[in-house]
């Protein structure tokens, strides 16, 4: 990380602009459509596979989010404003996606893997919303998938404690895993909820499994 670090105090705001830029060149090649990628060769910079622990304690990976738009968002059950807004923000994004929402999983993946335990986390983001799936990992877990979201945390020293410092952005998967695009905290839930629906239109559901 310690490569990183310069870059990543550099700001949130250059960070964003640079994983726009990244956005935007994912979404250019309009013309040619794109292919399947196969799951170990997808060109994608944000995102990538990740094995965490749920509220149950059981393992969770991406594969199980397969199929399903995915709306992903770090940070830690301790966090004292940013966290509890974006979640808010979450459910209401969720609200007035409305049956469209049935498409999506919402997740919350804490940056503070020392406090946050498995039953901590669920718990925490029910509160917002019983939708969203809680998780939380050993450090090396969340190391990783925090630096293949480009995510930064940091821990912070507070009188009485710690806090984390941590990238506030809101990352829309698809259902193939790959990353689609990120929202900043500024985009109200109705904003993110049309560029969802936008997104969803785009996908038609295919062979519905049963079963599920
Ligand atoms: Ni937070």
């Amino acid at each position: 990380m310690d490569d990183l670090r310069p870059f990543l105090l550099a700001g949130i705001a250059v960070c964003v602009a640079i994983l726009a830029g990244l956005g935007l060149t994912l979404l250019l090649p309009a013309g040619a459509p794109p292919q399947a990628p196969t799951a170990a060769s997808a060109p994608v910079p944000i995102g990538g596979p990740f094995t965490l622990v749920g509220g149950d304690g059981l393992t969770v990976t991406d594969a199980d989010f397969r199929g399903r738009f995915m709306l992903v968002f770090f940070g830690f059950t301790h966090c004292p404003d940013v966290c509890p807004t974006a979640l808010e923000e979450m459910g209401r994004t969720l609200e007035t996606l409305g049956e469209d929402s049935k498409r999506v999983t919402p997740v919350f993946i804490s940056v503070d893997p020392e406090r946050d335990t498995p039953d901590m986390v669920q718990d925490y983001v029910a509160f917002f919303d019983t939708r969203i799936v809680g998780l939380t990992g050993s450090d090396a877990q969340i190391d990783a998938v925090a630096k293949a979201y480009k995510v930064y945390h940091e821990k912070v020293e507070i009188e009485g404690g710690y806090t984390v410092d941590h990238t506030a952005l809101t990352y829309l998967m698809g259902p193939d895993g790959t990353f689609r695009q990120l929202f900043r905290p500024q985009e109200t839930p109705e904003e993110r909820a049309k560029a969802i629906k936008a997104a969803i239109a785009a996908e038609p559901e295919t062979t519905p499994q049963e079963g599920s």
